[in-house]
């Protein structure tokens, strides 16, 4: 079975999710959650970018133990240095360069040609090898990158000394097919491609970023970048979360999984949806408040006579405590008489039809009935007899 690396962005792309401005506090409190959550790498920021960025990356690198540090940098001498500079007290450093390849930033955003660019990458990727062994390169926006150029960039970055190519859907354009396709063209045209492992981040301009992820894990990645919550520039990155239950779930058909401890998943979710503001929607799988909860009669007597019937992670997975069998207009008799059961009630036969009656009609006026409401039903019934 493959591992493969989670390499989390939330401090630096998730970061960049308008709204989503962390202070230096929050940032640690987050990096020591990464920790805990046992991601491989931590890109920390983007140390050129701002002097808080820089301070964010420096103390994150003196903070971390246990995983990798990382720091973005153009590639350019400037970029580099200050990454580095950032970098010093990390423990396991590394840095992270890039540069567009696409025609359409060719063109319009760098006004370089090809040759110009694979010289940049090269200069880039050999500047920061003279600090650091640990040297990630991405040409940016690779998904619309011609597939003969991109296959030439990436050998040259990796003669140059990247240990790692990832290859970015920078605007969340790929599909799952298709992105495949250009990972397993990698693996078959450029003759140094097993020199350095291969990483993929997708962003969810098209809610793609985790089946584009998939696919390209599929096709050989051995990295995925992500972030908490899926958050990152516009409609996101490709959400942790996700990546990391897809791949535990159903192990037996990637054959490759991570060494994320799950537990921690919620929590963590919790914690970047508290500091950032930014709300982690109901329905969100994995996290989401009803991602192990049941309303309707038919899955919930399911899930009482055992939990495979509708659920395929068990919420203890991932930091929930219990399935949640929500009481509500759909519920049945067997959900009813179980909560009753939990609050201390034993009820069946004419009571159990009673009090089932009773709460049909206040649920018809109710999105939920509360235990309290439960609690009410019952006592009216047993004590007016
Ligand atoms: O989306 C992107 O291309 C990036 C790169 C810096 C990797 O965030
Ligand atoms: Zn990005």
């Amino acid at each position: 079975m493959r591992n493969i690396t989670i390499f989390d962005t939330t401090l630096r792309d998730g970061e960049q999710s308008p709204g989503a401005s962390m202070n230096l506090a929050e940032k640690l409190e987050v990096a020591q959650a990464l920790v805990d959550l046992k991601v491989d790498v931590i890109e920390a920021g983007f140390p050129i970018a701002s002097p808080g960025d820089f301070e964010a990356v420096q103390a994150v690198a003196k903070m971390v133990r246990g995983a990798q540090v990382c720091g973005l940098a153009r590639c350019n001498p400037k970029d580099i240095d200050r990454a580095w500079e950032a970098l010093q007290g990390a423990e396991n450093p590394r840095i992270h360069v890039f540069l567009a390849t696409s025609a359409i930033h060719r063109e319009f955003k760098l006004k370089m040609g090809k040759e110009e660019i694979i010289s940049r990458a090269v200069e880039g990727v050999t500047r920061a090898k003279g600090y650091c062994s640990n040297i990630e390169f991405s040409p940016e926006d690779a998904a619309r990158t011609e597939i003969d150029f991109l296959c030439e960039v990436v050998e040259a970055a990796i003669t140059a000394g990247a240990t790692t190519v990832n290859i970015p859907d920078t605007v969340g354009y790929a599909m799952p097919a298709q992105f495949g396709q250009v990972i397993r063209t990698l693996r078959e045209r450029v003759p140094n491609i097993d020199d350095a492992v291969i990483s993929v981040h997708c962003h969810n301009d098209l809610g793609m970023a985790v089946a584009n992820s998939l696919a390209a894990v599929e096709n050989g990645a051995g990295q995925v970048e992500c972030t908490i919550n899926g958050i990152g520039e516009r409609a996101g990155n490709c959400s942790l979360e996700e990546i990391v239950m897809a791949l535990r779930t159903r192990s037996d058909y990637f054959d490759a999984n991570t060494r994320i401890h799950t537990p921690r998943l919620v929590p963590i979710s919790r914690l970047v949806s508290g500091i950032t503001g930014m709300e982690v929607q109901r329905n969100k799988a994995i996290v989401g408040r009803n991602a192990f909860a049941h309303e309707s009669g038919i899955h919930q007597d399911g899930m009482l006579k055992e939990p495979t019937t509708y659920e395929i992670m068990r919420p203890e997975e991932v930091g929930f405590t219990k399935t949640d069998l929500v009481l509500g207009k759909h519920s049945g008799r067997a959900a009813l008489a179980d909560r009753a059961k939990e609050l201390g009630f034993h009820l069946e036969g004419d009571q159990l039809n009673d009090v089932f009656d009773a709460f049909k009609k206040l649920a018809d006026k109710k999105k939920e009935v509360y235990d309290a409401d439960i609690v009410a039903l019952i006592e009216k019934r047993t004590t007016s007899g």
